[in-house]
């Protein structure tokens, strides 16, 4: 730094400000700093600063798994707000394992990184885990999910309203025999994914069969699985609302194996809208989620707790997007209500309408 306050002829204390950013120098004297650190290919030591003020420019992202597809768009979210704000982001995965997740965050907390952005594994103990990085001035923001007793930052999308929207569209192409699989009931977007199913049915006037709700890992083979479970129930259901895309995935795959036609024989919708979802035969209705959008916002908010300019818990909740693609269609005439002749149709009460799914 010395070399550096000689070669721009100004104070080390300039240099200081100028590096740091902790004043506002002004232009020409900040212009002939950096010119200096530039013919000296001065290189700060981010360890040396980050013992000094006790904090890097570092975030931390805490994520379940990279190759899980509706991540990266979360995670290039959060990396080009931080980059164009001077920060670096370093990626764990937890697998979704509470334990590997713990280990990530003690291990982190020795790199003394700004901010960490988390999106909670399964049983996740992040509640307890943020604490001690709150004490120490570090803020976390937890995206997608929350984990529970959570009373910080969070960013997360409008779960139940999509999947509202998502069954809704189903009923409103006549299926009455509605299943769902439905996402890890302890995460709370998949809480919320099946509090909307429930909500749309019952909204239609029809009850909500419990044979007809399968839990499943967000993945592939978890909806294979439990669309297994349900294509061998009697009466079949007409339409699937799927917990996420993947599951989707894994519905579609046994809806082939069962020789049942999507959407001919059984409808089929997804959550998350990723990318495969136009690749599919069919193509796959799903509901949109904006992945990128996610970890931007997180970021910003990150970056704002980072700055202290603001003091109370922040929720923020992104929308989601109906997709109607090949997936969805009207149920099989053999599944559709025969019509009652005119005369008794009159006389149904609203309560008749209620169908036993
Ligand atoms: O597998 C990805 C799913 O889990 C998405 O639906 C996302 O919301 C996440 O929590």
């Amino acid at each position: 730094m010395k070399q550096i306050a000689a070669e721009a002829r100004v104070s080390l204390g300039t240099v200081s400000h100028v590096l740091n950013r902790t004043a506002n120098v002004r232009e020409p004297l900040r212009q002939r700093v950096l010119e200096a650190v530039a013919a000296l290919g001065y290189q700060p030591s981010e360890l040396a600063r980050g013992l000094r003020r006790e904090k890097t420019s570092m975030i931390g992202m805490v994520i379940p798994d990279i190759t899980n597809p509706f991540f990266p768009a979360v995670v290039r979210g959060a990396e080009d707000v931080a980059f164009a704000n001077g920060y670096r982001l370093v990626l764990c995965n937890t697998d979704n394992d509470h334990s590997k997740e713990t280990a990530h965050l003690n291990a982190l907390r020795a790199y003394r990184p700004a901010g960490l952005i988390v999106i909670p594994s399964n049983f996740s103990d992040l509640t307890t885990q943020a604490q001690s990085y709150r004490e120490a001035g570090t803020s976390v923001v937890c995206v997608d999910r929350t984990p529970p007793h959570w009373n910080g930052d969070t960013v997360t999308v409008a779960n139940e309203e999509g999947a509202y929207r998502a069954t809704r569209h189903l009923i409103q192409l006549g299926h009455r025999r509605l299943a769902t699989v439905v996402g890890p009931q302890h995460l709370t977007n998949a809480q919320q994914r099946l509090a909307g199913f429930k909500r749309a049915v019952r909204q239609a006037g029809l009850s909500v069969n419990p044979e007809y709700i399968q839990e499943s890992t967000f993945d592939k083979l978890g909806g294979h699985a439990k669309a297994g479970v349900l294509l061998r129930l009697l009466p079949q259901p007409t339409a699937i609302f799927a917990g996420n895309d993947l599951i989707a995935l894994g519905v579609l795959l046994a809806l082939h194996d069962s020789g049942l036609r999507c959407p001919q024989d059984v409808s089929l919708i997804g959550f998350d809208d990723l990318d495969f979802a136009e690749m599919t035969n069919p193509q796959l209705s799903s509901v949109y989620q904006p992945g990128y959008q996610l970890g931007a916002t997180a970021a910003r908010l990150l970056l704002e707790r980072v700055a202290g300019s603001i003091n109370v818990a922040r929720h923020l909740v992104l929308e989601t997007e109906l997709k109607i693609r090949q997936s969805t269609a009207p149920p099989p005439k053999s599944a559709q209500p025969i019509a009652a002749p005119r005369a008794t149709r009159k006389r149904g009460p609203a309560a008749s309408r209620r169908v036993r799914l």
